[in-house]
C-alpha cells in the first residue's frame, strides 16, 4: 500500500509563500494541495488563479487542486492550463459530473470528485470507474483547522468497497482535521492520500511532520 501526504498550502504563512513552497519541495510530500474557494460554494474565499500560477512556477511537487466553487465546469480548462496535475471538483457543485470529469481528462489532467460529509458515497457508483481520485471531506469545506468528523472512517471503508467492487483505480484522499493522532487509522481504513494543513504548517518543522505522518 502506498501512502501519500499532500500538505495544504492554505495553512501556510502567505507573507512567506515562496519559502513554504520550497519547504514542501524539499520534503517527502507527494503533492501540494491547493484549496480554491469562491465564497459561494463555501463560506470563505481563499486565493485564485494568479496565486496558483505563482505557486506552480516554483513548485517541484505536482499540484493537487481542490475546487470549492460553484459551476466548476466554467473553469476546468483554465485550471488545467495553470498547471493542475490533479483537479478535483465537488459532486454537490456540478450538474454534469460525467461531462466535467471527462473534460478534465481530455486536458491530460487527473480527475477527482470530492464529497461533503453528508453526501452518500453511493452517489459515485456510476462514475467511480472513470475517476483517478475521490476526495472524502472529513470536515465541512471552507476552513482549515477544523475538527475531524469521526464518521469519515466508515465513509472511507464504504468507498474502498465501492472502488474494489467496480475495479476502479481511483485513489482515496482524505481532507480536513488530519493530524499525527489519526493518520495511522486513516491509512489503515483505506486512505491513500492524506491532506494536512494545520498539522503540517503550524509546526516548527513541516518536513519532519510530513515524515511523521507517513510513518504514523
Ligand atoms: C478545507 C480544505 C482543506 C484544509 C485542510 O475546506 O479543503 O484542504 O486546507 O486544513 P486542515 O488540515 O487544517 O484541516
Ligand atoms: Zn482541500
Amino acid at each position: 500500500m502506498n501512502r501519500h501526504i499532500a500538505p495544504s498550502i492554505l495553512a501556510a504563512d502567505f507573507t512567506r509563500l515562496g519559502e513554504a513552497v520550497a519547504t514542501i519541495n524539499n520534503s517527502k510530500a507527494s503533492w501540494l494541495h491547493c484549496d480554491i474557494m469562491d465564497g459561494v460554494f463555501v463560506p470563505n474565499v481563499s486565493f485564485g488563479m494568479p496565486v496558483l500560477e505563482a505557486v506552480h512556477n516554483i513548485s517541484t511537487k505536482p499540484l493537487d487542486v481542490h475546487l470549492m466553487i460553484v459551476e466548476p465546469e466554467r473553469y476546468i480548462d483554465r485550471f488545467c492550463a495553470l498547471g493542475a496535475d490533479v483537479l478535483t471538483l465537488h459532486q454537490e457543485a456540478s450538474r454534469h459530473l460525467h461531462r466535467a470529469v471527462h473534460q478534465i481528462k481530455e486536458n491530460g489532467v487527473k480527475a477527482g470528485i470530492s464529497l461533503n460529509p453528508a453526501t452518500p458515497v453511493s452517489t459515485l457508483a456510476d462514475i467511480v470507474q472513470d475517476l483517478d481520485l475521490v476526495l472524502i471531506m472529513s470536515v465541512n469545506p471552507g476552513f482549515g483547522g477544523q475538527k475531524f468528523i469521526e464518521r469519515s472512517y466508515q465513509r472511507i471503508a464504504e468507498l474502498k468497497e465501492l472502488i474494489e467492487k467496480t475495479h476502479s483505480k481511483a485513489l482515496i484522499e482524505v481532507d480536513g482535521g488530519v493530524n499525527l493522532e489519526n493518520a495511522a487509522s486513516l491509512f489503515a481504513a483505506g486512505a491513500d492520500v492524506l491532506v494536512a494543513g494545520t498539522s503540517v504548517f503550524h509546526t516548527s518543522d513541516p518536513a519532519y511532520t510530513i515524515e511523521q505522518l507517513l510513518k504514523a
